[in-house]
């Protein structure tokens, strides 16, 4: 552990993948950071990379084994960033800091994936200690060393402290042609352009718009996961050559990380057994619960985002793999039907069937963000929000670009589905997204993704909806009562079993 007395300008509790990755993001830009972790093998490895990536530069990390030295280290008021798992290590970190004699202006920054409720909590817990504030990042590993995404919320006054940190190590965008600008070699800092780091505002919430990128990330690697599985499994195309495919469309309006990594993992092959390698991982998705989290939160406020939730149960259903072995010999698929369309022509179909899906699914991200804002009486910035993810990110992508141009022209648009850039998409592609629809049921390819985002598509753009139904079963059985379309006030019940009866304003 190297003890040497340097005064350090940030504090870095927990070096683990994403802490290690940042603490050196940030020394690259200029920074010196006084590390800490309980494990602290994983200090001396971040010193250890530090010295091999950057020989050429004074030790930039410097080790240290407790709180009360790390403390000790650190120019005041302090800022001391934390990257621990959600939940209770994060107050473990913090209680610790307190008996460690952290002052009132001193700054304690959560970097991980905590849930926003914790967060805005912890804000005011904190709040005669030190100043809480928090930033979500996102982008992985990769992101975290080279340029991650970073949504930081909490005290405004913290914020104009951090903003130039966090503006250093985001990743960057071109302003003129909004693409990210490619990664900064290590030991040297991020190269100049936009930051995709902007305050989101009040505590709490900028861990929640994380959340939503979660939840729209989930939606995204779901509908690439399905139209590959047409891909796979009803037009009988190797996992290359819809790597292919991936590659081309990655040309074009799905220009995006996920559709670039799904390309590279569908190109791997197995080193041992020379087959393509997602043919050997077991068809059982894990989740942290970010997506879980949104599900929830969308179903709590009552925001529909089936697309994201359908997301979050295909992965459930796929844990239950014994379960689906055992069926897969009792249940039949269709007897005949399916794909009918020529292969040329499917993959067109599907580009476009993916590219409508996705815009729905970002559409009830938005939403959801601009339901839960409402809600929590939060000024959300969706345009800001949309360019802070251009680069950086899981879901960055060139489509965000005309997402954060449809906040820019009307900030307080209800649904990307009604900007005319979207509607304009929508109008050109829909025909074929509706046959991949119709084709995949046929075949028995599950894509309820695809098909929820239709759904809703279907639903948003229709003036009556079945509800009106729906509304008369709930009074019929629970005298739940109904409002009248050629009535613009009242709630209204019909004695069902007394049908000379008149109905009654309730
Ligand atoms: C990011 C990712 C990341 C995500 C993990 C696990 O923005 O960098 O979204 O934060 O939480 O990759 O994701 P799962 O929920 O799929 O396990």
């Amino acid at each position: 552990m190297n003890k040497q007395a340097v005064t350090a300008s940030i504090g870095f509790v927990g070096l683990g993948v994403m802490g290690k990755s940042l603490a050196l993001n940030l020394a690259d830009n200029g920074y010196t950071v006084a590390a800490f972790d309980l494990e602290s093998h994983r200090v001396d490895a971040a010193i250890a990379q530090d010295r091999l990536e950057a020989p050429h530069l004074p030790q930039r990390i410097f080790g240290y084994s407790s709180y009360t030295e790390l403390l000790s280290s650190l120019s005041t008021p302090r800022i001391i960033m934390v990257s621990v798992p959600a939940g209770d290590p994060v107050d473990q970190v913090c209680n610790q800091l307190i008996d460690a004699g952290i002052e009132s202006e001193d700054i304690v920054v959560d970097t991980g994936n905590s849930l926003w409720t914790d967060t805005r909590d912890r804000e005011k817990h904190y709040a005669d200690r030190f100043i809480f504030f928090s930033t979500a990042v996102s982008g992985g590993e990769e992101g975290a060393r080279f340029g991650p995404a970073l949504m930081p919320s909490g005290d405004p006054v913290a914020w104009t402290r951090l903003r130039p940190v966090f503006e250093a190590i985001s990743a960057k965008v071109d302003a003129a042609t909004g693409l990210p600008i490619e990664r900064n070699e290590p030991g040297n800092p991020v190269k100049e352009g936009e930051p995709c780091a902007a305050y989101i505002g009040d505590s709490g919430s900028g861990h929640y718009v994380k959340m939503v990128h979660n939840g729209i990330e989930y939606a995204d690697m779901q509908l690439i996961c399905e139209v590959y599985h047409v891909m796979r499994h009803a037009m009988a195309m190797t996992p290359s050559e819809i790597a292919s495919v991936l590659r081309e469309w990655n040309k074009g309006p799905l220009h995006s990380y996920l559709i670039e990594i799904s390309a590279e993992v569908l190109d791997h092959k197995d080193q041992e057994t020379g087959k393509p390698l997602v043919d050997i991982i077991m068809d059982k998705a894990g989740q942290k619960g970010t997506g879980l989290w949104t599900a929830v939160s969308a179903l709590q406020i009552g925001a529909p985002a089936p697309t994201i939730t359908n997301a979050v149960f295909a992965r459930a259903l796929s844990t239950l793999k014994e379960v689906r072995v055992a069926a897969s010999k009792t249940l039949p698929g269709p007897k005949s039907g399916g794909i009918t369309t020529d292969k040329e022509h499917m993959i067109e179909q599907l580009h476009d069937a993916l590219y409508c899906a996705k815009i729905c699914a970002y559409a009830q991200g938005f939403q959801l963000m601009q339901l839960a804002a409402k809600e929590h009486g939060w000024d959300l910035n969706f345009s800001s929000i949309a360019k802070i993810w251009r680069a950086g990110c899981i879901i960055r992508a060139v489509f965000l670009q005309p997402i954060a141009d449809a906040f820019e022209r009307n900030p307080q648009l209800d649904s990307l589905l009604m900007d005319p850039f979207f509607v304009e998409q929508l109008v050109r592609y829909q025909d074929n997204w509706r046959s991949v629809v119709a084709q995949a049921v046929l075949a028995g390819i599950p894509a309820g993704a695809i098909s929820s985002a239709l759904a809703y598509y279907d639903s948003y753009r229709t003036e009556v909806l079945p509800a009106n139904l729906l509304q008369g079963q709930r009074d019929y059985f629970g005298a739940h009562t109904f409002a009248r379309v050629d009535l613009n006030e009242g709630k209204y019940h019909v004695h069902w079993s007394e049908p000379g009866r008149p109905m009654r304003k309730v």
